[in-house]
């Protein structure tokens, strides 16, 4: 039994009415999404390295500009930098704002930056300064340092802060010894340095931190994972974020002896990662996903919000809604292709807004370009 059409008339003419009288849920229906949309695209003939970019990072800044950076294979000389861009308009446009240069060592900013806002001031630095972390390695890739640059106007100049670790070539290759990846998140008081660590000589490569109060000197390194068990395993890229239950999830690849597969601890202390139990992420579905994770959280899907992890091999993001249980984690699709170490940024003043961003494939690869997509979670995950 279907009204009559006059009635579909004249309760649609009702529904449009209400609609202008309560803006609010009109506007979250309006949230704009954007779909795999390019930011940047290096020259085709202009003698930019294989694979062109790769590994961005992006971050809100309190002032609601999202920056964001990624690994640039621009031609030599210039040593290579880590470019800063900038969107005010929520992802949609953006523009570069400055570039990150090596003013210490003569080798170029030439892998794995991070971004972080300081959320208090450490040291002589301010709340809300703007650092980068990321590895100084020169053209010959004979040498590994990760450094830290701070920015005290949002992005615009950068200077020299300190250095966390040094190591050797830039080859994942065991017996070598350079160190990776460095991640930044504040703890009780001070600064942590997530980093991957091949010094050991007890492991093909590990994973630590080291930790400061001040931004100048670094604590000694405690080790975060570790296979007692295979020289040849590789934990890799770490990735961690803080749950509503004061939990942390600490995600990982499993490299060297788990093809690379995303595992993840779940640990009240982030200082305290390697005695934490540990878990091979899987979907309900069964499916895992390979390599570089990333992982945040957001207050959207329930009483426990949502853990969002993202895997180098997998367009779909993974979604636990009960605080990282093993048996709780499902897929859901995204526009933003599969690229390794993509990285995703909450809305902070709507965090069921999430930019997700990629460049592109590890090498060979002569076709990556960087690029964002703003995902609504709560249609993601179908609430
Ligand atoms: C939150 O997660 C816990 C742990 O898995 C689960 O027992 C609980 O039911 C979840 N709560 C809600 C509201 O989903």
């Amino acid at each position: 039994m279907w009204p009559h059409s006059s009635l579909i008339v004249a309760l649609s003419g009702l529904l449009s009415l209400q609609a202008l009288a309560s803006p609010t849920p009109v506007e979250k229906r309006q949230t704009s999404t954007i779909s795999n949309s390019v930011i940047f695209s290096p020259p085709s003939d202009a003698g930019w390295v294989d694979p062109r970019v790769l590994y961005p990072r992006a971050v809100q800044l309190k002032s609601g500009a999202l920056i964001a950076t990624w690994e640039n294979y621009s031609p030599e000389p210039p040593k290579v930098y880590f470019p800063i861009y900038r969107s005010v308009d929520g992802g949609a446009s953006w523009s570069q704002i400055s570039k990150v240069e090596d003013t210490v060592n003569g080798w170029g900013l030439r892998y794995q930056p991070f971004l972080y806002q300081l959320p208090v001031a450490i040291g002589s630095y301010p709340a809300g300064t703007l650092l980068i972390a990321g590895n100084s390695i020169p053209t010959d890739l004979s040498k590994t340092k990760i450094d830290i640059y701070a920015s005290e106007d949002d992005g615009i100049t950068w200077s020299f802060v300190s250095s966390v670790a040094s190591g050797g070539v830039a080859q994942p290759v065991n017996g070598e010894t350079p160190v990776w990846e460095p991640l930044l998140m504040f703890y009780d008081n001070q600064l942590v340095c997530y980093y991957s660590d091949q010094r050991d000589s007890n492991y093909g490569q590990k994973l630590a931190h080291q930790t400061t109060t001040d931004l100048k000197t670094w604590s000694s390194i405690v080790d975060d994972v570790h296979d007692t068990n295979s020289y040849a395993a590789r934990p890799g890229m770490p990735a961690i974020t803080k749950l509503p239950n004061s939990d942390y999830i600490f995600a990982y690849e499993a490299c060297g002896t788990d093809g690379c597969r995303v595992h993840y601890r779940l640990t009240t202390n982030p200082l305290g990662v390697l005695s934490a139990p540990s878990y091979t992420l899987r979907s309900t579905a069964g499916s895992t996903t390979t390599s570089s994770p990333f992982v945040v959280w957001s207050s959207v899907g329930g009483g426990n919000g949502s853990i969002i992890l993202s895997g180098g091999s997998a367009s779909n993001i993974f979604v636990n809604q009960n605080l990282g249980d093993p048996g709780s984690w499902v897929e859901h699709t995204t526009p933003q292709p599969n690229a390794y170490a993509r990285s995703m940024v909450l809305f902070q003043d709507d965090d069921s807004k999430m930019l997700i961003i990629g460049a592109g494939r590890l090498p060979p690869s002569s076709t990556n370009y960087v690029s964002v997509s703003v995902v609504d979670l709560e249609d993601t995950i179908g609430l």
